[in-house]
């Protein structure tokens, strides 16, 4: 039994994901963080809403609402939806708690100690009509190389140059449009993290090798550019105050922290709070100081977020020069796209996590995003797509199977599970197959490799359909009644088996299924390969129901409706 620390980047806090943002993280760190625990192993699952930042203090204007009530209101919406989609977090923390705070707090006391850190004075664009300094893409105008009229302060998205706010012509404020703006000097706190690259390079090169190729390679560019010192704080009302005993002009002033500087450090303030709700019990500290070897630490994200988890995290961990822990396995996803095209939370483009469900239950979801996990490379949303993998998968090969099997031995032989005579050659056979593809189940779900777990999964379905069509019990019954009892008694164990192993992809599902029998003592939450060889776990006698339809097959008129709510290809 090993000790698992698993994490997902923290979904900010301005909305509600799309499937995008699920499929690129948290989905995937359940279904792993599901799988280990049903192996056995000590797992913890946290995450948290990345709450601080200008993005939140807009929306939060946008909606009328003070900041922190606007976070309260948007964690518990965003914690709602994953709710419905099952995702089992240990614990789903907030960035602005009190944990958060004082580990922040803490970690830059001890960088500045260590002489990571630097007050630095720089000029930035103050508006006086909004009463704060402008972050660079909040100051907007017309772009000096191109003559684009929209372009922001840190970019100009037509024609891709980087900009310095003062470089614009005409600049004005894209909070309030004022265009009374001027420069005024500040002081904000830099990491130099130029001063760590050398031993994140080292900490990088003895971790790249067991890290996916889209880390290690996002983590070998960011080294390559040369790690640049950073501005960790903003003039913000919302954030991780700058700490007044060490820093009490700044904190005067009322400095936060960036949001990128506190966020990383929720993930341990996210396990804090956790223990902080059952202190007796739990100890977030074992997972995260000075731990031994026995804790794995594997972090979910998609390809943007690689750099502050390979590199920028890191040089502050290794900064702080305290023992905490940091990544063992760094899983990263491209994008899921949508027809092609990009989802978009801003533009409304795709579709949202809190739509997925009021069209259909989670595990339609769960599976078909894993199955279509975007690891190799992008992958692509189409309702199309969707509705083919649903009805072949879910509804055909999974779910026909379910109530085929049940409802024709109830007809046949009553609400027991038949007996029927000894196991055979097709038995044998098949229980072979069985095992081996289970192995393989095993084997892609611990290299992380997503997709291919699910094939396995998907082909041990279909080994059961293979079985069925061989044996054919509804014809089989004719000449030889104990056959066809046995056939049926080795389908009802492959149900119970694809209880216990599709658990991680179709949580709701699999409940059901294995609900359908009646065993005494059913608590077994994995099949060994023997068990699998053998497909005795549910014995003739045992009590069994037989449950609704699983999977609703999807009709072409239901595709219609999608393509129509949603948009297709031209988006
Ligand atoms: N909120 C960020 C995003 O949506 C991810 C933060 S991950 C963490 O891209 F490292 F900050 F936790
Ligand atoms: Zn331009």
């Amino acid at each position: 039994m090993a000790r698992h620390l698993i994490t997902s980047a923290l979904p900010y806090i301005n909305g509600i994901k799309h499937l995008g943002n699920m499929v690129g993280s948290m989905l995937p760190a359940d279904v792993y963080s599901r799988y280990l625990r049903q192996r056995g192993h000590d797992v913890l699952y946290i995450c948290a809403t990345d709450e601080h930042g200008t993005p939140a203090e807009l929306a939060a204007k946008e909606q009328g609402l003070d900041v922190a009530e606007f976070c309260a209101q948007a964690h518990d919406a965003q914690k709602a939806v994953y709710d419905g989609f099952a995702l089992a977090f240990d614990y789903f923390g907030r960035s602005s708690s009190a944990e958060n705070r004082d580990i922040t707090q803490h970690f830059a006391r001890k960088l500045n100690e260590n002489g990571f850190i630097e007050e630095r004075a720089i000029r930035q664009v103050y508006s006086p009509a909004d009463g704060r300094f402008l972050p660079d893409r909040y100051v907007e105008g017309t772009c000096p190389h191109c003559g684009y009229d929209k372009a922001r302060g840190d970019q100009c998205e037509n024609c891709t140059r980087v900009l310095d706010p003062t470089d614009l012509i005409n600049p004005r404020s894209a909070i309030s449009g004022s265009t009374d703006l001027e420069v005024r000097e500040t002081k904000h706190l830099f990491l130099l993290q130029s001063k760590l690259q050398h031993e994140v390079e080292q900490w990088v090169a003895r971790h790249e090798d067991d890290w996916p190729q889209l880390a290690s390679s996002i983590a070998r560019k960011w080294l390559n550019e040369g790690l640049h010192d950073r501005a960790i704080t903003r003039d913000l009302d919302w954030g991780v105050p700058v700490p007044a005993d060490t820093w009490p002009e700044l904190a005067a002033e009322g400095k936060v922290f960036y949001v990128w500087f506190d966020a990383p450090i929720e993930y341990i303030g996210a396990t804090k709070e956790w223990a902080d709700q059952d202190p007796e019990n739990r100890d977030w500290k074992s997972w995260w100081y000075d731990v031994d070897t026995k804790v794995r630490y594997t972090e979910f994200m998609a390809k943007d977020n690689v750099p502050f988890h390979t590199v920028m995290f890191p040089a502050t961990e290794l900064g702080v020069r305290e023992p905490w822990k940091k990544v063992d396995y760094v899983k990263a996803f491209n994008w899921l796209t949508y027809y092609g095209g990009k989802f978009s939370t801003s533009q409304k483009r795709g579709v949202f996590t809190d739509q997925a469900l009021g069209i259909l239950p989670a595990d339609y979801w769960r599976y078909f995003l894993i199955a279509n996990a975007p690891e190799s490379d992008d992958s692509s949303f189409t309702w199309e797509h969707f509705t083919a993998t649903v009805n072949k998968d879910l509804a055909d090969t999974l779910g026909n199977f379910v109530n085929r099997v049940l409802s024709f031995s109830r007809k046949r032989f009553g609400d027991d599970v038949p007996a029927g005579g000894e196991p055979g050659e097709a038995e044998a056979k098949l229980g072979e197959e069985i095992a081996r593809l289970l192995a393989e189940y095993e084997e892609q779900m611990e290299a992380l490799q997503f997709r291919k777990a699910a094939a396995a999964l998907r082909a041990l379905w279909s080994a059961g359909n293979s079985y069925l069509e061989e044996k054919a019990p509804w014809l089989e019954i004719k000449t030889d009644k104990d056959g066809a009892a046995l056939t049926l008694r080795t389908a009802m164990n492959l149900i119970h088996l694809y209880a216990v192993v599709s658990k991680p992809l179709i949580p709701a599902t699999a409940a059901i299924m294995r609900a359908a029998f009646s065993l005494e003592d059913d608590t077994a939450t994995w099949v060994t390969a023997a068990e699998a060889k053998s497909l005795s776990a549910v014995p003739a006698g045992t009590p069994f129901t037989v449950p609704p339809v699983l999977f609703a097959k999807l009709t072409d008129e239901d595709l219609g409706t999608y393509k129509e709510r949603f948009g297709g290809e031209e988006g």
